[in-house]
């Protein structure tokens, strides 16, 4: 009773912040500490409705959290090791609480993220090199720290969702997701639930997300839409050809793009790459008017890099179809005509010169055909040697 009287009279100056998160029982390996459950005593206060306190910022702390919304999360009754209680992660601090409140909700956010890294190891590790780590050491307050993602009480199982990870990335990649919200991928995934089309995380990762604007994920990229489009099972599902990745590939574009990964991994390559002429959150299917490859953008999408290029200038560009009768039927025909006439004239030819040779042998070797082999005749050499004659 004397706590639940200590509460009105519990002003925000007076208050105090401290989480001595404990330190992880096998060392920080990265599997959790024993969870004790013992959440009576904070409940008392905190069990209550409509508490609240303010912070420098104007930001509202509300207050009220309750066991269950514990329970209800990965850390609750599903945990292997038991419902994680509050002084698992916060840390035995009794009223009043110790430190002084933080100046913002942001600083608080930021501050609280370290709670999770005490037991998950491994994703604090990976999350070190990424980029939003680095923003946030480099001063960008807004980057991402694993509540941002995650949630702190009511964290939930995000792995097998990859639409729940498009959404959360949304929230501050505003512009970026409403566009791949309507692309291809976008909307085979939040429209259609097709968990095979790309999220964020399957381009970026997760916690460990490179920039994407240098030169090695610039000349890597190809084989990251490969990793899906050249992959023949998957592809049929969709009717979609494999054949962009190959024919990518032997192009003037993809062959030098695929040395330069090899020669030069720091150099970008200024040719294209799937994602100059496809775009890259706002691909669509080639056959839409919103596609960059769609007839009418082509040559636009084209003199990005090659500003002189004419209307005429894409058909320059097969594309990635192997030539057939339906798709470039002209290419496709001067192709046959080049199958047949070539080895129409080389074979007509050969057989010429077999029959000449067969002919002359014949003449020359006339009556003689016991005799087994012979030495050339001189005679039909000196013929055939040009200097020789006249
Ligand atoms: C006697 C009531 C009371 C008890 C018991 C209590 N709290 Fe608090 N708690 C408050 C009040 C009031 C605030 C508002 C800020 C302040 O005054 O410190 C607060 C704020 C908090 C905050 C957010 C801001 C800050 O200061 O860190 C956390 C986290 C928190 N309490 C966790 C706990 C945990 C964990 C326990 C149990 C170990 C607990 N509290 C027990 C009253 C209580
Ligand atoms: C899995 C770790 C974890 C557990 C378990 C946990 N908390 Fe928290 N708590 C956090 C984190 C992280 C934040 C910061 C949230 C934010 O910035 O939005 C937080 C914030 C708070 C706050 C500030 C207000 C708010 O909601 O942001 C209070 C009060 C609080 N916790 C009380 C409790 C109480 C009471 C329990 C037990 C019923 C508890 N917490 C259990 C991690 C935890
Ligand atoms: C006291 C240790 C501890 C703290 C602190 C903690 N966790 Fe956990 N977390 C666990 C345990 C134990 C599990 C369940 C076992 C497992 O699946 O890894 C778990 C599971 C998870 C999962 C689901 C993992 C999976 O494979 O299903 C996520 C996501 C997660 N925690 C995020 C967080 C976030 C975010 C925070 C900070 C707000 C946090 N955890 C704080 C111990 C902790
Ligand atoms: C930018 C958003 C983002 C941030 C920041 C982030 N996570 Fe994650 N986290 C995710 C996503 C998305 C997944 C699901 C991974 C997947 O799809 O395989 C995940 C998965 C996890 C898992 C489940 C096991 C696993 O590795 O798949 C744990 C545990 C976890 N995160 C903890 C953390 C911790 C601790 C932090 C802070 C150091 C953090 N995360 C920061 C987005 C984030
Ligand atoms: C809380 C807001 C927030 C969330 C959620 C978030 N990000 Fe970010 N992200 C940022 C900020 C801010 C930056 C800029 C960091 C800096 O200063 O470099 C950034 C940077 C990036 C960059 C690098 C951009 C560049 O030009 O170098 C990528 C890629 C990225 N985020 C992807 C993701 C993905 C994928 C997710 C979801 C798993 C995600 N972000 C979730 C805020 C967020
Ligand atoms: C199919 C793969 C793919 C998917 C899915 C994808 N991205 Fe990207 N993303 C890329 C590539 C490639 C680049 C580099 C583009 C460039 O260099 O112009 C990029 C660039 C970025 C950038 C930095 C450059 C910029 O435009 O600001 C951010 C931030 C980003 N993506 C966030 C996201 C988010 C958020 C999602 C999910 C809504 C997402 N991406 C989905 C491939 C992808
Ligand atoms: C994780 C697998 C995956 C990755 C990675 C991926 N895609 Fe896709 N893509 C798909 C699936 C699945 C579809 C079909 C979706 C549907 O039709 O519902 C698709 C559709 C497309 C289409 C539309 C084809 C049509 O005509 O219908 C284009 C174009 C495309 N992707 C280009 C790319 C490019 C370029 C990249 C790399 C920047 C890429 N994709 C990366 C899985 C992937
Ligand atoms: C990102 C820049 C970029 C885009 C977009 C691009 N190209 Fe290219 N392309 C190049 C570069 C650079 C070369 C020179 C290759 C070399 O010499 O190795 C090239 C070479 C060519 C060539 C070989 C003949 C020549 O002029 O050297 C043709 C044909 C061509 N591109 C057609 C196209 C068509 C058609 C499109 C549009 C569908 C297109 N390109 C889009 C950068 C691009
Ligand atoms: C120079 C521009 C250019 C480049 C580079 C390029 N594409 Fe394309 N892509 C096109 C055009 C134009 C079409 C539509 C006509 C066609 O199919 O040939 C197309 C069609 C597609 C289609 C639809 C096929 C179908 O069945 O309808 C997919 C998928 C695709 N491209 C993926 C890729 C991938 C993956 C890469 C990189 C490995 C790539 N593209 C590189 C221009 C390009």
């Amino acid at each position: 009773m004397v706590i639940i009287a200590l509460w009105p009279s519990s002003s925000p100056s007076q208050s105090v912040f401290k989480h001595p998160v404990v330190e992880a029982q096998d060392g920080g390996s990265g599997t959790a500490k024993q969870p004790t459950g013992n959440n009576a005593y904070c409940a008392v206060c905190h069990s209550q409705e409509g508490r609240a306190v303010e912070l420098a910022d104007g930001l509202t702390l509300d207050l009220h959290v309750t066991p269950d919304m514990i329970a209800d999360s990965v850390h609750g009754t599903s945990n292997p090791e038991g419902v994680l209680g509050c002084v698992d992660c916060h840390g035995a601090d009794a009223f009043p609480h110790d430190d002084p409140l933080p100046e913002s909700g942001r600083a608080f956010t930021i501050q609280m993220s370290q709670i999770c890294t005490d037991c998950h190891v491994d994703q604090a590790q990976d999350n070190l090199d990424g980029v939003h780590a680095q923003g946030l050491a480099n001063g960008n307050l807004r980057a991402a720290v694993c509540v941002d993602c995650h949630g702190a009480h009511d964290v939930q199982p995000i792995q097998d969702h990859p639409e729940l990870a498009a959404q959360t990335c949304g929230t501050c990649h505003t512009s970026i997701f409403d566009e791949y919200k309507e692309s291809i991928h976008g909307e085979a995934l939040l429209v259609n639930g097709d968990t095979n089309a790309p999220t964020c995380t399957t381009c970026h990762g997760v916690h460990g997300i490179n920039t994407p604007t240098t030169a090695q994920f610039r000349n890597r990229s190809p084989e990251l839409c490969a990793d899906c489009h050249a992959d023949k099972d998957l592809m049929a599902k969709y009717d979609i050809n494999t054949n962009v990745f190959d024919t990518y590939l032997n192009d003037f574009h993809g062959t030098t793009v695929a040395m330069f990964e090899q020669d030069d991994p720091d150099v970008a390559s200024n040719k294209a790459v799937c994602y100059d002429c496809h775009g890259v959150h706002n691909i669509t299917p080639a056959d839409d008017s919103k596609s960059q490859v769609a007839k009418e953008n082509l040559l636009a999408t084209c003199q990005q890099c090659h500003p002189n290029a004419s209307s005429d200038f894409p058909d320059a560009w097969v594309g990635h179809f192997e030539p057939s009768r339906d798709r470039h039927p002209l290419v496709f025909v001067v192709d046959l005509f080049y199958k047949i006439l070539i080895p129409g004239v080389i074979g007509g030819f050969a057989f010429l010169v077999g029959t000449d040779i067969f002919a002359r042998a014949r003449h020359i070797g006339g009556g003689k055909k016991d005799k087994g082999p012979r030495a050339p005749d001189s005679d039909v050499l000196a013929k055939s040697d040009p200097k020789k004659e006249g």
